[in-house]
């Protein structure tokens, strides 16, 4: 059964041309919830079956000749092996000619959506793995008239045409690492949710020990790990980038049997990360507090102030300065930060592209967006007005209610969901002084890349990759500003840029991300 060739298309099409043409199955030694992985974790290079893929890039495409091994347990006491496994992806022949990979950097790819769980332990080749278990409950749909991509299975959106990091930097000639971890849903038989958090970034880093234990014996520089990940699997790729080598995670990680090595990774992609949970719902009254609902209902003006008055408080604390001597980021400062850092770079972008014709036509139906001498103009509430409906109700994170996602990957135990910020606790409570649960301090802190940032973390990856849809409503946009700005000031080579017009999911810049890569493997390139 051995190196069969399956011919897979991939790449830059629409969903429906991703067209399975060979045979379903491969040939692999594990089966997916065996509930057992090899007691020594060594990575078996001749375990692997051979495949064929087009894969549609920038410049045209790809066919690439790829060795796969799949569904391989990266720790040795997996609670969940469907889901603590990952598969491996080497090209060895791009469009007829011989691909050298033992020095190519590792892109290590997550598909993680809406914090659910996510498997590649059935995927026929790359790319294949996904969340699981359809659209995350209670997650609100794109308002009329936006394209997003679907949370998870690798899938981001080029202007409405699906876009893989994975296939992507298979076809550039590099090694790609797909873990699947574990998410909030998961319920054992007693009931017990054993995928909340941190359960998702403790099995990235798990991966990522297996990866650089088999230094040698798995494909590539196991020394340069790139992450890549969207929406929560970006803040998930944030935090790995973040937290390397954290002694936080030490204990998980021993009960888990990973491998002793270093999970640090050498540069972190995060897609509109959906990070830094524990402020996001006073972040998303400061962002689109105003906006109307979907509905056209306004959300209450007085728990949203309140929100917007606590980020005030939170941002003030940062201390952060913005980039190119901006100066203060502050909830004063914010908004004239974004329009000149991103928005209006975004925008000019993307007018200046535009044939004369379509830019004038855009100008006509978008008045409040200007373009003078060659560059965008608008000011902060013409771009909230541009935005249009606020995506999530109030509190956009911590409902009330506990009916968000989030709500479950903070549950423990039989417990399927729980407040995480004192706000919607006091709030939903009626309890002015009602305090979290003894547990959620340590565990949000696990779950946030900004404090690791803020500390300058040493085992923190040094180079950033990361973008966002500037109508992106799923969180706000100073969480990418945030985390931009803190890692810049600790010295961290960020390339941070928004898409302008897009939505949720969006990845314009594939080919832009494989230069980056490129750039960080040979930076004399
Ligand atoms: C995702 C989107 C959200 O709005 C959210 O709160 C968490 C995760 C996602 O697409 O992964």
């Amino acid at each position: 059964m051995r190196n069969r060739r399956d011919v897979v298309k991939l790449g830059l099409g629409t969903g429906a041309a991703l067209a399975l043409a060979g045979p379903a199955g491969s040939a692999v030694a594990v089966s997916p919830a065996s509930g057992t992985a090899s007691g020594d974790l060594s990575f078996d290079p001749a375990a692997f079956t051979v495949k064929t893929a087009t894969i549609a890039t920038e410049t045209g495409d790809r066919h690439v000749v790829y060795r796969f091994w799949r569904a391989i347990p990266y720790v040795r006491r997996p609670v969940d092996v469907a889901y603590q496994s990952l598969n491996v992806s080497q090209p060895i022949e791009i469009d007829g000619k011989a691909v050298e990979t033992g020095a190519a950097l590792i892109l290590f790819s997550n598909s993680i959506g809406g914090y659910m769980p996510s498997s590649v332990a059935t995927a026929q080749g790359i790319g294949g793995g996904g969340m699981m278990g359809g659209p995350p409950p209670g997650m609100a749909g794109a308002p009329p008239g936006l394209v997003e991509a679907p949370s998870g299975s690798n899938a981001m959106l080029s202007r409405g045409r699906r876009v893989s990091n994975a296939e992507q930097a298979l076809a550039a000639g590099y090694v790609v690492v797909e873990p699947g971890a574990r998410g909030r849903t998961l319920t054992d038989a007693e009931g017990v949710f054993y995928g909340v958090a941190p359960a998702a970034i403790v099995d990235l880093k798990a991966a990522v020990r297996y990866v650089r234990a088999n230094r040698g014996r798995l494909p590539g520089d196991t020394e340069r790990i790139v992450s890549s990940g969207t929406s929560a699997g970006g803040a998930l790729s944030a935090l790995l980038g973040a937290s390397g080598d954290s002694g936080l995670y030490a204990a998980d990680l021993a009960a888990l049997g990973a491998a002793e090595a270093s999970d640090a990774i050498f540069a972190a992609g995060a897609w509109c990360p959906i990070a830094d949970l524990d402020h996001a719902d006073m972040a998303y009254e400061w962002n689109w507090g105003g906006n109307p609902l979907a509905s056209g209902a306004r959300v209450d003006r007085e728990a949203s102030q309140a929100l917007r008055t606590a980020f005030a408080d939170y941002q003030a604390g940062l201390g952060l300065e913005g980039r190119d001597g901006f100066g203060p980021l502050t909830a004063e400062t914010y908004g004239a930060y974004l329009l000149e850092a991103y928005l209006l770079p975004a925008a000019g972008h993307y007018l200046a592209a535009l044939p004369e014709a379509e830019r004038a036509a855009y100008l006509a139906a978008h008045p409040g967006i200007g373009w003078q001498d060659g560059e965008a103009r608008f000011g902060w509430d013409a771009f909230l007005a541009h935005v249009g409906p606020r995506k999530k109700g109030l509190p956009a994170f911590d409902a009330f209610d506990l009916s968000s996602g989030e709500n479950n990957l903070f549950g423990l135990g039989t417990t399927k969901a729980r407040h995480f910020t004192p706000f919607s606790l006091r709030h939903a409570t009626g309890d002015a002084a009602a305090q979290l649960d003894a547990d959620l301090p340590a565990t949000l802190r696990r779950m946030n890349p900004m404090p690791f940032i803020l500390e300058a973390h040493p085992g923190r990856a040094r180079h950033w990759w990361i973008r966002v849809g500037a109508k992106d409503s799923d969180t706000s946009l100073s969480v990418v500003g945030n985390l931009a700005a803190a890692l810049a000031a600790r010295g961290a080579e960020v390339d941070a840029r928004m898409y302008w017009d897009a939505g949720h999911g969006a990845n314009e810049g594939a080919g832009d991300f494989m230069r980056w890569i490129a750039s960080l493997a040979d930076p004399g390139r």
